[in-house]
């Protein structure tokens, strides 16, 4: 169905992870607490009432991780820095302990021939930081800078690629306009608000880390749904314009246009962010690289999103719409003046059990994954020019306000036992990897 062969020689195959969703030991080695950790502890955020203290344990057991990595075959692995194992307080005293653990992943990946591609900000912000408002105070930006030039100080000169944020919309708007992620608030202002402020920290990171002479290529990543019309009713028709910008533009313009979208300001009127002089020149610093997050499309109506009939949904009730990936990645390659792309995550959640025989069978993941390597496939035919493509997850992990209830990962976790077994999934991506057709 689709093979390595279809991608270019030099094209970069890995899996993806982010710490606060496997680490685990939450209070070990000096770590402070995080805005997750605090949005667990209360009651109804988390639809199974569980939390990130355990999770996966690969604090723990990150050289058996990365031993299933080095045996999967993939070129590269994408993992997040907990913020607040370098910096407890979210500013100043650097934590050794914590730098110590990212430098020895690093070279652990590297002693396996796996590069590794590290991600500065997934989510989970250092407390004290969010006591002073987190990404509603314009103080932050500065103390992400410093925590950035701390990393790539430390792990800068091994990584393949850094990128400053992952999916500053679920930062933001989700976390502070939709209360779905924390802190959970819920007002579109302060979505905005925490948006422009991620921007800008991302803006000024890039800035910084190259006034150091880093050379390694630096990028941010957006998770970007495209929206399409349920009907040609205009109301339909405008309503997926209005989709496309709160989920797509409001990231894409500022990054790459160096502004925000004038339908979309003349939408949000007195909800819009305070934008000072140079906010914009600095959040359109160049980027070497673009990660796109793809998971479904928005199918966009005036009544809000539609599922289309007929269609097949994963365990998040997502619709599975491999073609969505390759007309994203050609309407930007219209859009924007593009950089390089890496697919930083695509992976789907279904409810696997052991079988009789012990295995788990996923063949709705395996036909996935298939499916939207294949449509990525088309899209660099067709000209768009993607380095890379990460597999979420590597392993289960704790699916933020779905708690451990929704699997991704290639390798299935007992909660209990912690045990790793492969999914067919997993088995079927080495073998892709291997060049086998399938
Ligand atoms: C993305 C997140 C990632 C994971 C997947 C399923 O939005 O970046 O952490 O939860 O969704």
């Amino acid at each position: 169905m689709v093979s390595r062969s279809e991608f270019p020689p030099d094209f970069t195959f890995g899996v993806a992870t982010a710490s606060f969703q496997i680490e685990g030991a939450a209070r070990e080695d000096g770590r402070g607490q995080s805005i997750w950790d605090t949005f667990c502890r209360e009651p109804g955020r988390i639809r199974d009432g569980s939390d990130g203290d355990v999770a996966c344990d690969h604090y723990h057991r990150w050289e058996e991780d990365l031993d299933l990595l080095r045996d999967l075959g993939v070129d590269a692995y994408r993992f997040s820095v907990a913020w607040p194992r370098i910096q407890p307080d979210g500013r100043g005293k650097v934590n050794g302990a914590g730098l110590d653990f990212y430098d020895r992943l690093v070279d652990g990946l590297l002693a396996r021939g796996v590069q590794a591609h590290t991600t500065l900000y997934h989510w989970d912000l250092p407390q004290p930081l969010q006591n002073t408002g987190g990404w509603l105070d314009r103080e932050v930006v500065g103390r992400f800078v410093d925590y950035a030039l701390v990393v790539a100080g430390r792990l800068g000169d091994r990584l393949t690629t850094l990128s400053t944020l992952n999916e500053p919309w679920c930062a933001s708007l989700l976390s502070y306009h939709l209360g779905a992620h924390a802190p959970g608030l819920r007002e579109r202002r302060w979505g905005l608000r925490a948006a422009h402020h991620l921007l800008l920290a991302h803006g000024q990171a890039l800035v910084a880390l190259r006034s150091t002479g880093l050379r390694t290529p630096l990028g941010i990543v957006l998770n970007l749904s495209p929206a399409y019309p349920f009907s040609d009713d205009p109301a339909d028709v405008a309503r997926t314009a209005a989709d496309d910008g709160y989920a797509n533009r409001w990231f894409l313009d500022p990054l790459l246009r160096g502004e925000y979208p004038s339908d979309m300001c003349a939408i949000y009127g007195d909800d819009n962010p305070d934008v000072q002089d140079g906010d914009l020149r600095v959040i359109q610093a160049p980027l070497d690289f673009l990660g796109i997050n793809y998971y479904t499309r928005t199918l966009s109506s005036a009544q809000g999103p539609q599922r289309p009939a007929g269609a097949e949904f994963t365990h998040m009730d997502w619709e599975v719409y491999p073609q969505g990936l390759t007309e994203l990645l050609l309407r930007l390659r219209k859009d924007y003046a593009l950089p390089p792309v890496y697919i930083m995550e695509n992976g789907a959640a279904y409810p696997d059990e052991r079988s009789p025989d012990g295995q788990f069978h996923d063949p709705q993941r395996v036909a996935y994954l298939q499916r939207h390597l294949a449509a990525l496939a088309q899209a660099t035919q067709g000209g768009a020019d993607v380095r890379g493509y990460f597999v979420w997850s590597l392993l289960d992990n704790f699916e933020w306000a779905f708690g451990y209830s929704r699997r991704f990962g290639l390798f299935h976790v007992d909660y209990a036992t912690l045990q790793r077994t492969p999914k067919d999934s997993a088995r079927w991506y080495q073998s892709f990897l291997k060049g086998v057709q399938s």
